[in-house]
């Protein structure tokens, strides 16, 4: 199992700005913290400080064990679906049986019979489904997941979200940011609300539901916040 995420006074500029500021923040090593706020506040910059893929201005990042990502808006290779599975199951815990877990896999998110198709060519839904099969085959301790379902049809949405409960049922840490708000009532134990780069609000999910203490986030929930 992977240890607690902390951040200290982590902030980082961009443009000129600080678009992250001074974050104080200690997730849990299980379950699923989801992330809300409106657009620009600074969710995904967030989720890429956390993940090392960019560097903080000042502050501690403390973030340890296997981590995968589901980007906002995913890249594919420039190869087939299969491939673009397989080259990601080979380097992770199930290379013995990539061929086999490949299969498995591609059944699980119905991408079976577009197998040989171009990843590029598949619909937006469909490549961040792929996205999401891609990333849990690296067996990740931490799985964040930027919007996993923004352009996806309800049912494929529930695919997503019962591939996610799994994953956090098997004790995959899962972070993840979304503006569905059925969404994070399903999956989420705990809600970090960011407006304009500061953490207004970390709070279980249950309160953050039935009473948000935050001004902005109150705000936000009645559809009232912009940034
Ligand atoms: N490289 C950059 N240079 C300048 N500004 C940036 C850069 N990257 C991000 N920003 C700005 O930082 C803010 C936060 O961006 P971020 O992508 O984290 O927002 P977000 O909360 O994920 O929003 P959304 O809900 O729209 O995805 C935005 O205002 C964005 O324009
Ligand atoms: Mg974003």
């Amino acid at each position: 199992m992977a240890d607690p995420i902390r951040t200290t006074a982590l902030t980082l500029k961009a443009g000129g700005e600080d678009r992250i500021r001074a974050l104080d923040l200690t997730l849990s090593a299980r379950g699923t913290t989801v992330i809300m706020g409106p657009n620009g506040a600074g969710k995904s910059l967030l989720l890429r400080l956390l993940h090392g893929l960019i560097a903080p201005t000042s502050g501690t990042i403390h973030s340890t064990g296997r981590q995968a990502m589901v980007f906002q808006r995913p890249v594919m290779l420039r190869r087939s679906v299969e491939a673009n599975l397989l080259f990601a199951l080979r380097r992770g815990p199930y290379a013995q049986d990539a061929e086999n877990k490949c299969r498995e896999m591609l059944t699980e998110i119905s991408l079976n019979t577009r197998a040989k198709q171009p990843a590029r060519s598949l619909s937006g839904g469909e490549q961040q489904r792929l996205a999401l099969a891609r990333a849990l085959s690296l067996g990740p301790e931490i799985l964040f997941l930027d919007e996993p379902t923004a352009s996806l049809d309800p049912t494929a949405t529930l695919a997503i979200e019962k591939t996610v409960q799994r994953s956090a049922d098997a004790k995959t840490k899962i972070i993840l940011v979304t503006h569905d708000q059925g969404q994070a009532r399903r999956l989420a134990d705990e809600i970090i609300f960011l407006h304009n780069g500061q953490l207004c609000e970390h709070t279980l999910a249950a309160e953050f539901f039935e009473a948000p203490t935050s001004q902005q986030a109150r705000a936000y929930l009645a559809g009232q916040l912009v940034l």
